[in-house]
């Protein structure tokens, strides 16, 4: 059976975004997969954080990928801080990791393009994800289009280790999904939609209600031009509806174009927000009935254990091949 692993920070309300992009796919794959869902908190302290925001977040980060339908009997959920093997593993890959590699990061540049105290482990950020990944001997990663240059990154540095040590890691294979790997903000469509974003009306929170989500999309930008088609180019907003619309009704672009055709944007945007409201109501339910119940640490506890175990076999391996640690008479 193949390995999966894949990671969400704990960083602010997960976005229809990380639903759509990463989320809703690993509920798919667990039935075949050998799956590990991690929720990484050692990777969201790379930019500044609120502590007790920060707990909760963890927590919430926990009952939303459960409400997604993770389901503990099948896949492995964990928290990155609580399986210290990560940040162990970490430091060994920062060792073999290459500055110019790591400088041509876009979501470092991006991150950290004018601010004035950046750190250095937002710099070092992709090592710690490449030993994530690697720990586990994953063979698939299920990640949104933004990842896809950490995934390249943790292949060269698999084959890296693997040809100057011993050859013990898997080179994973990315898995995109094919709509809805790059969900835009609503209010600036030629930027992703994320739980960063400082105006709340670009992204749709995955607790927003009803009357939310349907204000947000209501207030989407689009464009004057009044007619529902996919153009990318030309008509960023309309084409991203569209995206969220056939992702959440798996209803094809094409056939959403001939239902709106003739109508306006108001019939839409209805539709839409329709549709969003469909796939997130279900899981705000099951969310409020887990966020507080101590069935949740009892699986993030077992979580930790099975992680552990993976793990640190793995770290073992790699301490030996890199010479770590001593030997014994
Ligand atoms: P993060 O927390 O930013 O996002 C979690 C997942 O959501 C996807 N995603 C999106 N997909 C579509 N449209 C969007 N607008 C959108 N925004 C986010 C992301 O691609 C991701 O799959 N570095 C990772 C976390 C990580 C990880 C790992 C992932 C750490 N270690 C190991 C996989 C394997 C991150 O910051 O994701």
């Amino acid at each position: 059976m193949k390995t999966i692993f894949s990671g969400i920070q704990p960083s602010g309300t997960l976005t229809l975004g990380n639903y759509l992009g990463a989320l809703r796919q690993f509920e798919q794959l667990q039935d075949d997969h050998e799956c590990y869902f991690c929720i990484v908190d050692e990777h969201a302290i790379t930019v500044p954080q609120d502590r007790l925001k920060l707990r909760k977040n963890i927590r919430s980060l926990a009952a939303l990928y459960l409400a997604s339908g993770i389901d503990p009997e099948k896949s492995t959920l964990f928290i990155q801080s609580e399986v210290p093997a990560h940040a162990q593993l970490g430091w060994m890959m920062q060792s073999i990791s290459y500055m110019g590699e790591l400088e041509r990061m876009t979501q470092f540049k991006d991150k950290s393009e004018g601010k004035s105290a950046v750190s250095a482990a937002l710099f070092t950020y992709p090592s710690l994800m490449v030993a994530d990944i690697l720990l586990y001997g994953t063979d698939i990663v299920p990640v949104g289009d933004d990842q896809k240059q950490h995934l390249e990154l943790t292949r060269n540095l698999a084959q890296r280790f693997n040809n100057r040590f011993n050859d013990i890691f898997t080179i994973p294979e990315v898995h995109i999904p094919k709509v809805g790997a790059r969900i835009m903000s609503l209010q600036d469509p030629t930027k992703k939609m994320s739980k960063s974003d400082e105006n709340v009306k670009g992204f749709i929170s995955m607790l927003d209600d009803p009357k939310k989500i349907e204000k947000k999309i209501k207030s989407a930008v689009t464009d004057s031009e009044g007619i529902v088609k996919y153009d990318k180019e030309n008509k960023a907003g309309v084409s991203n509806l569209l995206t969220i619309y056939s992702s959440c009704t798996g209803e094809s672009i094409e056939s959403l174009e001939q239902k709106y055709a003739g109508k306006g944007y108001g019939d839409f945007k209805q539709g839409v927000a329709n549709a969003v409201i469909q796939v997130l109501e279900p899981i705000q339910k099951r969310y409020y009935e887990l966020i507080n119940s101590p069935e949740l640490d009892e699986i993030l506890d077992e979580g930790q254990q099975k992680a552990s175990f993976t793990a640190n076999k793995m770290l073992k391996k790699a301490k030996k091949a890199m010479g770590l640690g001593r030997v014994r008479k």
